[in-house]
């Protein structure tokens, strides 16, 4: 369905993440048809372009970044036609009247903040004093929004101070992931799962996010961040949320966002013992975590494997073992809800005692399975096994479970329609934040230090000992 018409400008139009993600986003939701010919992209930065330049930079990032195979020939060049560029200087005065001179009155329009996090102040406050923090605008911002819960904080106040909390959407990508939106049509589309989600009937839950890549040429960042800041307290976070969270009573921004912050409240402080830190070393042609980031006493994490508790009704009783890494042995996302086991055995001990298991894979294979018991078949009698009810959504759904599209394209398109459901709240940062800091401040005043681990593995031998200690285990990162 198309969407209304639309100004959309991008601060920070030639950085990584526009060439990466946004653009081509934007490309395949107009080789898709949501986006009408009048809607406008404008790409705003400090660099003097004109607009045939900045089209060229556009039409780059297609060829580089574009996966989609249902755009037809001739879509980039009336792609580009719906492109502009205005050179604006964030902290100064430089092409900011040009800017609000393109925009188009009673026009939804949306300013996507692609920019280092203190530009977020300075451009909401030039929006405001040029007339376009008006009723019909909206902010996008991106992670990481701050480093603590103070700096979250600070940065909620400015941009308070020139648009309501409904026009701020503040994105954690992993929300837009159409397996990540899954889990709530799995849960609460469904009879069969609800019920049994509790303490009662679910022995424990993992999630992992394990990536193959390193910290690439984001070395300096990544090294102020570590994983708890980069990937735990945003996209991890929202995963147990939405795995944990009291079922809303309607499918609305502010009752599913108030069922996440009621999670994350209910969360336990983290007992340094129920933490581990990881750090790849170097492997043949591939140097070490702290050569990457290029600092030889790097301290930050780029692993980390947590037993978190959430002391509430549902949950208490019932832990969550989070595991994020870089350089791990597979490109591997998945939430395993781990049933308990039947509690006896009509078919006497040798046929063991079973669990259901629910996987919902985020990426890649999209798609979840149920683990079920079932005879095993043949004559040799009574014997059990666990077999996946499989649904790979490429397969289930067909060629249109195989074209998933990206997160950026679904979050994108929600501004446009004015729906912040997945979108991060100002308070539910701020509270992740407030659960995070006292673990990072642990590590920084006991100074511990993160534990080696090889690239190309599951991560720390501790990692499994974390496990073990309460009689469990991983699931296997493949
Ligand atoms: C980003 C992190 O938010 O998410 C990166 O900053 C990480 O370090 C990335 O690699 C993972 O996203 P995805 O979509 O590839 O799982």
């Amino acid at each position: 369905i198309p969407v209304d018409p639309f100004d959309l400008v991008i601060f920070g139009g030639t950085g990584d993440l526009a060439r990466r993600k946004i653009l081509p986003a934007l490309f395949r939701r107009f080789c898709s048809g949501q986006m009408e010919d009048e809607s406008r992209i404008i790409g705003a930065a400090r660099s003097d372009l004109t607009r045939d330049e900045f089209r060229q930079i556009v039409a780059e990032a297609i060829a580089e970044f574009n996966t989609s195979k249902d755009c037809e020939t001739g879509t980039v060049e009336a792609f580009l036609e719906r492109i502009d560029y205005v050179n604006v200087d964030a902290k100064g005065e430089d092409g900011w009247k040009e800017l609000s001179d393109l925009m188009i009155p009673g026009r939804v329009r949306a300013f996507y903040f692609s920019v280092a996090p203190s530009l977020f102040g300075p451009l909401a406050e030039r929006l405001h004093a040029h007339g376009m923090a008006d009723a019909d605008s909206r902010i996008v911002v991106e992670k990481p929004f701050g480093r603590d819960l103070e700096t979250a904080r600070a940065l909620n106040a400015t941009l308070a101070q020139h648009f309501d909390e409904s026009q701020i959407y503040r994105i954690d990508h992993y929300l837009g992931k159409e397996t990540v939106q899954n889990l709530m049509a799995v849960r609460f589309g469904n009879m069969l799962f609800e019920p049994l989600w509790n303490s009662q009937y679910v022995d424990h839950i993992q999630i992992t996010v394990a990536e193959t890549v390193g910290v690439g040429g984001r070395g300096e960042y990544y090294d102020r961040s570590g994983a708890m800041r980069d990937m735990v307290q945003n996209h991890l976070m929202q995963l147990l949320c939405l795995i944990a969270m009291e079922p809303p009573a309607k499918f609305d921004p502010d009752a599913v966002r108030d069922e996440k912050l009621k999670v994350i409240r209910a969360l336990d402080d983290v007992e340094p013992a129920n933490i581990v830190r990881g750090q790849y070393g170097a492997t043949k042609g591939a140097q070490d975590y702290a050569h990457d980031v290029e600092n030889p006493r790097a301290t930050s994490e780029s692993f980390i494997a947590m037993r978190v508790n959430i002391s509430n009704w549902r949950w208490a009783g019932t832990p969550f073992y989070l595991r994020t890494g870089k350089k791990l042995k597979a490109r591997s996302s998945e939430i395993a809800v781990i049933f308990k086991e039947t509690p006896h055995s009509i078919f006497g001990a040798e046929a063991g005692r079973h669990r259901n298991i629910l996987t919902i894979r985020l990426q890649p294979n999209e798609g979840m399975d149920l683990d079920v018991t079932i005879k095993e078949p043949g004559p040799g009698g009574m014997r059990l096994i666990d077999v996946p009810l499989d649904m790979t959504f490429a397969e289930a759904l067909g060629p249109e479970g195989e074209d998933v599209p990206d997160a950026y394209e679904r979050l994108i398109m929600d501004v446009i329609r004015g729906n912040q459901t997945l979108f991060m709240r100002g308070d539910e940062v701020e509270a992740a934040w407030a659960w995070t800091d006292p673990i990072i401040e642990g590590w920084e005043t006991r100074g511990d230090r993160p534990v080696s681990y090889e690239p190309g593995s599951s991560g720390p031998e501790d990692a499994l000992v974390l496990i073990h200690r309460d009689g469990r285990r991983w699931r296997e990162i493949r």
